[in-house]
């Protein structure tokens, strides 16, 4: 299956909060609990929040008794401030609303009509997705080679989208023309979705993974046992690439040691409008830093930080892959990308 699905006015998806240990099916049929999935990180992952949001907007389409178009509009709009209150900084989930919104106010036709255009829309974004998805796999894999130890943080994986993946599709491409490579993953403390999700998907596959705790990307580097990063990402802005927190320490790390590190994402992940300093890096409840799982770590009252993202300037990236092309360093400056 894929990570979301359309069921006739219900969109179910993996929880992902319950991975690997179990395999729970979410059945959303309303705004307020698709937003609630996305708040809770049952639902996570740059592009899936895009194709859920979608996903919530074409329940309320679905689910309207609207008589006018107007009035179909203002329930879509008063959705969507919902959705946009969950999570902050992924781009793909406010490119997703404002194409389903801008969309619907262009349609030509009346409330009934236009649901339909929302759900289809909805549904054309999650299959979007998974051709991106693929279109990355192919031109990236040929990054890849024979021998490679890949080192991948976070889950930019068939959980993260819709299916197949972004980071993992590349290294999935590779793994399918037969590329003899390996994978090490990151820990990704504190949400752990490379140690819960990205092994889970590597294992299912087949493709060898090695799991490490964050701090020991510099030694695994050192002891050069690693050919390439390969990363996904929530927003790319002009001047960096913003990612799960953690990336920035890892792009460092990898220049340091020559070593080409690469950010797979679609076009809906490009922010090219706004700068990194634009950007609201999402802080989460301090408890996932004071506890491992329900277990409190940390002497009570302590202050903590807990950004969900990091913010790794353009100069630490060898090359980005999107669904058109592998965009190398020497390009960035013609695609409105400023490398510094
Ligand atoms: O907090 P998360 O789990 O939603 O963060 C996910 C990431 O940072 C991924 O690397 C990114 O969304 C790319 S997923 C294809």
């Amino acid at each position: 299956m894929r990570t979301i699905e359309w069921r006739d006015g219900t969109v179910v998806t993996i929880d992902q909060m319950r991975l690997p240990h179990e395999t729970v099916f979410l059945e959303m049929r309303d705004v307020a609990q698709v937003a609630e999935a996305i708040k809770t990180m049952k639902i996570r992952g740059a592009p899936l929040l895009g194709v859920a949001a979608a996903f919530a907007l074409a329940l309320v389409a679905y689910n309207s008794k609207a008589e006018s178009k107007r009035k179909l509009i203002d329930e879509l709009e008063k959705a969507a401030e919902i959705l946009k209150e969950t999570r902050p900084t992924a781009v793909n989930l406010l490119w997703a609303i404002d194409r389903i919104l801008n969309g619907a106010r262009d349609f030509s036709g009346n409330a009934e009509d236009s649901g339909a255009f929302v759900v289809e829309e909805a549904q054309k974004i999650a299959d979007e997705d998974v051709t991106a998805n693929r279109l990355m796999g192919k031109h990236g894999a040929e990054l890849l080679h024979d021998g490679d130890v890949v080192l991948t943080h976070c889950n930019a994986g068939a959980l993260a989208t819709v299916d197949y993946g972004t980071a993992l599709g590349v290294i999935r491409a590779a793994w399918e023309q037969g590329k003899k490579i390996k994978v090490i993953a990151t820990e990704t403390r504190p949400k752990l979705q490379g140690a819960r999700l990205t092994v889970y998907e590597l294992k299912r596959d087949g493709i060898p993974v090695t799991l490490i705790t964050d701090n020991m990307v510099g030694y695994v580097m050192y002891k050069r046992l690693v050919s390439n990063v390969i990363v996904g990402a929530d927003r790319i802005v002009r001047d960096a690439v913003i990612n799960k927190i953690g990336t920035y320490t890892i792009a460092v790390l990898a220049k340091k040691h020559n070593i080409p590190f690469y950010v797979a994402a679609p076009k809906s992940t490009f922010d090219l409008v706004h700068s990194s300093t634009d950007v609201t890096i999402e802080e989460r409840r301090p408890e996932e830093v004071t506890h491992a799982g329900s277990q409190r770590i940390a002497p009570e009252g302590v202050n903590v930080l807990n950004p969900a993202f990091d913010v790794t300037p353009l100069k630490y990236v060898t090359a980005i892959i999107c669904e058109d092309y592998v965009l190398r360093k020497e390009d960035f400056a013609s695609s409105k990308l400023v490398y510094k």
